[in-house]
């Protein structure tokens, strides 16, 4: 069965929304490499990398559906951040916005009895609590570091460590 044309809408919408997470961290990493802060800026390189994958997952899932993907423009992300707190507190915001995003589009599935595509949302739906947890973790770690400039450095090799696993969506 092919996609309804609502859900092909929607999914074509998360694509957009997914390019622009991956933007968005783009712009934290070249803020952290700025502040001279090199392993929050790994750390948001491989975020910026997870978000292009998630947004090719559902672009591949489109065409494997026979939908049509279109692609539109990315919105310009915020590039300024005063401190590493900051790109933390917006990380978790943004990550409990795109959660809702694909709640949204995991009950417009169930709504359009697409039980295809709930099947292949429930990988976003598991992978938002993660992406929600770590951002949490790292934003209390970092709140406690912020004027502890040992801390800090730990912490900063810590998040440098980091490595991009292409995940396996679906
Ligand atoms: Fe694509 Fe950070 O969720």
């Amino acid at each position: 069965m092919s996609i309804s044309p609502k859900m092909e809408a929607a999914i074509n919408k998360q694509i957009n929304a997914e390019f622009y997470s991956a933007y968005l961290y783009l712009a934290m990493s070249c803020q952290a490499d700025a502040l001279r802060l090199k392993g929050v800026a790994n750390w948001f390189n491989v975020q910026y990398q997870e978000e292009v994958a998630h947004a090719t997952g559902f672009l591949n899932y489109l065409q494997d559906r026979g939908g049509r993907v279109v692609l539109e423009a990315i919105e310009a992300p915020q590039t300024e951040w005063p401190n590493a707190v900051a790109m933390f507190q917006h990380t978790c915001e943004h990550e409990a916005h795109v959660t809702s995003l694909i709640n949204d589009l995991a009950a417009l599935a169930l709504e359009e009895k697409d039980f295809a595509a709930s099947q292949f949302l429930n990988w976003y739906v598991n992978e938002q609590v993660e992406e929600e947890s770590t951002a949490d973790q790292i934003l209390g770690d970092m709140t406690l570091a912020q004027n502890d400039g040992g801390a800090m450095l730990t912490l900063d090799r810590e998040l440098a460590a980091r490595t991009f696993v292409a995940p396996v969506i679906g």
